[in-house]
């Protein structure tokens, strides 16, 4: 049986257009069970309609905290019965308790190499610093924003003549190749999360998987 995964967006959603692309095409062996959005503008929420997946839409502005906000969300997740969470492009912060409820079992894409630049404006920070490589890293989700256990980096040489929209537009190119292929990694087992660390083949990961990309 495939995995039964969620995707949760709150904007255009070209990550889980590949999701959706991977999996029509026969690549990627998950059951895309329900796109979430925070955000009822989110083009996102077209793209799963149009390829028939149920779509959920909660707003947070109407809710007066985080958590009360987070518990709605997972009584409509769960309807679902979602047994792995995909942020694609999700603009929450997700408190403790949202976590904890789906230990193990959320996968977030970071526009960066992690550790190196969490957080905001990832592609200026990298130009402005002069590094040579930069990219995207899938990571597992722990109360740490942007510090779960890495499980797959793609990277690629940065041009120091290019401008952060252009390097955006390229890392978000290997977005699509990586994140499906991480999560089909998750969704079948091979990658499992334990005991706050990723475990590949069951082996302890101290390193993401890397893709190297011109
Ligand atoms: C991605 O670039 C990802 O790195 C970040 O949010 C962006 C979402 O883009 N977490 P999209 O909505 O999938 O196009």
């Amino acid at each position: 049986m495939s995995c039964r995964t969620a995707i949760l967006i709150s904007g255009s959603g070209t990550n889980l257009q590949a999701f959706v692309d991977a999996v029509t095409a026969g690549s990627l062996d998950l059951n895309l069970c329900v796109v979430f959005s925070n955000n009822p503008e989110a083009f996102g929420l077209e793209r799963a309609e149009a390829a028939g997946i149920p779509t959920a839409c909660i707003q947070h502005n109407d809710f007066p905290d985080r958590e009360s906000f987070d518990r709605a969300v997972i009584t409509e997740l769960d309807r679902f019965e979602p047994e792995l969470l995909i942020l694609a492009g999700f603009m929450r912060i997700l408190s403790p308790a949202f976590v904890a409820h789906y230990r193990g079992r959320i996968l977030n894409i970071h526009p960066a190499l992690l550790p190196r630049y969490p957080g905001l404006n990832t592609h200026q920070r990298v130009l402005d610093a002069g590094d040579e490589w930069h990219g995207s890293t899938v990571h597992f989700v722990t109360e740490e924003l942007d510090g779960g256990p890495r499980v797959m980096q793609g990277r690629l040489r940065v041009d120091p003549d290019e401008s952060a929209e252009e390097l955006q537009k390229r890392v978000q190119t290997v977005e699509h190749q990586i994140y499906p292929e991480a999560a089909g990694l998750v969704g079948s087992g091979r990658v499992v999360f334990r005991h706050g660390d990723a475990v590949v083949d069951g082996e302890l990961a101290e390193e993401p998987i890397v893709r190297t990309y011109e």
